[in-house]
């Protein structure tokens, strides 16, 4: 479903994605590990538009979308829920729903609020309160939220657990996977391993700004490739 080959990213003169390539495949549930500073974020931001590329190639459903704007992409069905939990703080949560609808429907549309409200009860109870009342879970879960009613063929999520409470990690990656299971690609980005890779199907291991590792995500756990891109290489 998405195809990424050879991509180089980079900001200034430095290179920071040294060409990487993984797929995602329609129904999958991938996940991207490496620490902090490995160039996650920024593969993430490149496929979505956000940043440019400075080489490679990515397809999306066989169509080329090297070259898209944000815009293309999400249109194509493409969706990334970026880190920090963003959202409108000013808005209230259901006003920040209907933002995330914007992106199929100029005027948002009402009508994907119940079936959103029903995935996450949490958020109709809040749905008047501002989002700036809510606490950081929360904030994090309505930006999945937001991202999820704009219905993406592709839900990109980078490091949803950031500064969160286990709860809240769990609630994430449990939403995630059920909307895998109906069908829903996921592009999962973490540092925290275990979570993830019990809920991925394939892993992508990531170490400066390059592909160290794969395999199935029920293999990774105790792998030395996982171990080196945390712990630095070993002797080779
Ligand atoms: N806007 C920027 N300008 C210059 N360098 C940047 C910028 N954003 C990130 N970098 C650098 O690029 C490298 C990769 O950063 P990136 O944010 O992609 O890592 P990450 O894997 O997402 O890390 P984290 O897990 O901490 O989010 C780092 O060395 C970082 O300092
Ligand atoms: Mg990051």
């Amino acid at each position: 479903m998405l195809e990424v080959r050879d991509l180089v990213v980079g900001y200034g003169k430095a290179a920071v994605v040294h060409g990487v390539s993984f797929d995602v495949r329609a129904g999958e549930f991938v996940v991207l590990l490496g620490r902090n500073g490995a160039g996650k974020s920024t593969i993430l931001h490149a496929l979505s538009g956000l940043i440019p590329k400075r080489g490679g190639r990515v397809t999306f459903e066989g169509a080329d979308i090297t070259a898209a704007t944000a815009r293309k992409v999400v249109q194509a069905g493409v969706i990334q829920v970026l880190e920090g939990h963003r959202v409108f703080h000013s808005l209230s949560v259901e006003d920040n729903l209907l933002v995330g609808t914007y992106v199929r429907s100029p005027r948002g549309d009402r009508s994907k609020l119940d079936r959103i409200y029903a995935m996450f009860p949490e958020m109709a109870e809040k749905r008047h309160d501002a989002a700036s009342r809510l606490s950081g879970g929360q904030q994090q879960i309505l930006a999945v939220a937001q991202g999820v009613i704009g219905e993406p063929k592709l839900l990109i999520l980078d490091e949803p657990s950031g500064g969160l409470a286990p709860i809240v990690i769990d609630r994430i990656l449990d939403v995630a996977a059920q909307l895998c299971r109906e069908g829903m690609s996921i592009l999962l980005v973490e540092q925290i391993v275990e979570k993830a890779l019990r809920h991925a199907d394939h892993c992508y291991l990531v170490d400066t700004g390059r592909i160290v590792g794969d395999g199935p995500a029920d293999t990774m756990l105790g792998s030395a490739a996982l171990h080196d891109a945390y712990l630095g290489r070993s002797s080779g």
